[in-house]
């Protein structure tokens, strides 16, 4: 496994398999990688010939400072796994490297980008869209995935490839949980073990929520979630909302949408998680 931090090296590297014909697939993420990483790592080693591996804590998609300089980093192990689970090349620039000078790109990815955690993050999305933009075109993959717990993040990602017409396919890979359904994370190591127990209910009250719809309206499954995490010891709901699952628009009516996916951002202490669950 290579480890590279300049996108002169990367590209020099990575036109040694391009030139060979060989299919490139790659993982885009900010380190501190636990089992969802690598579920995401092992599949592109499955399905290509070549997978690159970027680990760059983004600083434009921060809102808040504090959430950016408390986010993990574990360069070392990171790197012990990615080597154990057959990444080739892993790329870990600087910030200078990724942005020698601001980037003021503006996105606009309409209504997908204005609810739930754009509404909540104010330019969250336009920051991961800067960044998954460069690292595309740095990399130039066949294939990129991407975990399906940022649902969201995995719509803009789409849409973005759509627009800027690149020639990659976005793959979404469903959410890897602990043992007690917690949707891993690589904020979960900010959590107690109590805080872990207590972020668990998270995963339990939407799934329980599944088993309302034929009783409840999409409003009324959207309040009882909310009391319910809220009723739990230390969890505190940013969001709940119930969404046609490729518009992200909320609907009021089940028949509103073939698709619809419920969307939540909890605090667990201080620390923000986010999960999703299927409804349709
Ligand atoms: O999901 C993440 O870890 C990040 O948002 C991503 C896609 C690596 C961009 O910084």
């Amino acid at each position: 496994m290579t480890i590279i931090e300049t996108v002169v090296l990367l590209q020099e590297e990575l036109s040694k398999y391009r030139d060979t014909g060989k299919t490139i697939g790659f993982v885009p993420t900010m380190g501190a990688l636990h089992e969802g990483h690598a579920t995401l790592v092992k599949q592109c080693v499955r399905e290509n010939d070549v997978t690159v591996v970027s680990v760059f804590v983004n600083p434009t998609q921060f809102n808040n400072p504090d959430d950016l300089r408390l986010y993990p980093r574990t360069p070392e192990k990171d790197w012990q796994l990615l080597e154990s689970i057959g990444a080739d090349i892993v790329f870990a620039p600087t910030v200078e490297e990724m942005y020698p000078e601001p980037d003021s790109r503006q996105f606009d990815f309409g209504g997908l980008a204005q609810v739930m955690e754009g509404a909540f993050r104010s330019g969250h999305f336009n920051g991961v869209a800067q960044v998954v933009s460069k690292l595309f075109e740095y990399v130039q993959p066949h294939v990129a995935y991407f975990g399906e717990k940022d649902f969201q993040q995995l719509a803009i990602v789409k849409k973005m490839v759509q627009q800027l017409k690149l020639p990659v396919k976005v793959m979404g890979v469903p959410t890897v949980r602990e043992a007690n359904g917690l949707a891993m994370s690589s904020r979960n190591q900010r959590l107690s073990d109590a805080e872990r127990e207590n972020a668990s209910a998270i995963y339990r009250i939407l799934r329980e929520s599944t088993s309302l719809m034929s009783q409840k309206s999409p409003n009324q499954i959207s309040s009882w979630v909310k009391e319910a995490i809220n009723n739990v010891t230390g969890l505190r709901v940013e969001y709940f909302a119930i969404a046609d699952a490729y518009s992200l628009q909320p609907i009021s009516n089940w028949k509103e949408a073939d698709e619809v996916i419920g969307c939540t951002a909890v605090y667990c202490g201080d620390v923000r998680l986010i999960d999703n669950i299927r409804y349709k």
